[in-house]
């Protein structure tokens, strides 16, 4: 891999790439939230309905050095369910690279869900001595009272809001929890609201190269942000393996008013 943009940019593609530090830069004393999607050229999430079909060996490097760089990993409930998002177990050697970056040992799964349709029976919710719990964002009206009870031992349930999460708060909460890296894997609704929420940071794009064809969704679905253009993004670095681009774009701020979009969503990544 090799960066074409970046704090060390080196045109040499033989010289070796420390991809810890490259996403380490700006992150991990700030913190914040990062978002990390892989898509196709022509923009699709998914290739027979899974990210799977989209990754390539470059993506995979990225996937696991940002989960080496994160305190929690958080996904919407449809991402956990369609990927079947098990507790992250780490070999030693991810124990070590987490360590070396002065992060804890484990790193714990969020799921963010306003329905609470999950299955307090899969591993995830499955309490073990050896593993953080998981987390539950969601708000008083999600689930019934014997669901919560049996997510509840596996699971700390945290409300983030009466009948809708608010993103803001579930970010908050995390944050109050000392996981202040927060790494969110999608997927694309809602990463739509977290955006439109103004929560998001960073977003972590591997282009990969591959024409997924129609059919696919974006990296963004759900409900379009009313009288917005769209959300600004500047791009802090690129790398590139085997035809594969590594986009990384912070939140671009910019001063109040100034935004390009006549009506924004309330984001800070159109700056406010
Ligand atoms: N290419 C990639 O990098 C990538 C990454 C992730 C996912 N994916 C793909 O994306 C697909 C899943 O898409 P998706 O949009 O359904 O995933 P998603 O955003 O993970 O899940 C949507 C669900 O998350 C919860 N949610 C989202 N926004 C919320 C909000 N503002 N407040 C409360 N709950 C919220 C809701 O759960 P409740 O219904 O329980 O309330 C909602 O139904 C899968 O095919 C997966 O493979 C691809």
């Amino acid at each position: 891999m090799r960066e074409l943009l970046g704090p060390s940019a080196d045109p040499d593609p033989d010289s070796a790439l420390d991809l810890h530090a490259f996403y380490a830069t700006d992150w991990l004393e700030p913190g914040g939230l990062r978002v990390n999607f892989v898509s196709s050229v022509d923009g699709a999430v998914t290739a027979g309905g899974l990210s799977r079909g989209l990754q390539t060996p470059g993506d995979n490097k990225v996937f696991a050095v940002l989960r080496d760089l994160a305190d929690v990993v958080v996904a919407g409930a449809g991402t956990i369910s369609a990927e079947k998002y098990g507790p992250v177990k780490l070999s030693p050697a991810r124990v070590t690279a987490r360590t070396e970056h002065g992060l804890p040992p484990q790193l714990p799964v969020a799921v963010i869900s306003r329905a609470l349709n999950l299955d307090p029976a899969s591993e995830l919710f499955t309490p073990a001595s050896e593993r953080p719990r998981a987390i539950v964002l969601t708000c008083a009206a999600g689930g019934t009272p014997e669901l919560r009870r049996r997510l509840s031992q596996g699971a700390e349930i945290i409300d983030c809001g009466d009948s809708e999460v608010d993103l803001t708060l579930a970010r908050a909460a995390l944050t109050e929890r000392g996981h202040t890296r927060i790494l969110c894997e999608g997927g694309p609704r809602l990463f739509a609201d977290l955006a439109a929420a103004g929560v998001v940071d960073e977003l972590c794009l591997s282009l990969s190269p591959l024409l997924a064809g129609p059919g696919s969704g974006r990296i963004t679905a759900g409900t379009a942000w009313p009288g917005s253009d769209g959300l600004a993004l500047t791009l802090r670095g690129l790398l590139e393996e085997d035809g594969a681009l590594f986009l990384r774009y912070r939140s671009q701020v910019v001063p109040a008013g100034a935004g390009r979009a006549g009506n924004p969503p309330r984001g800070r990544l159109m700056g406010d």
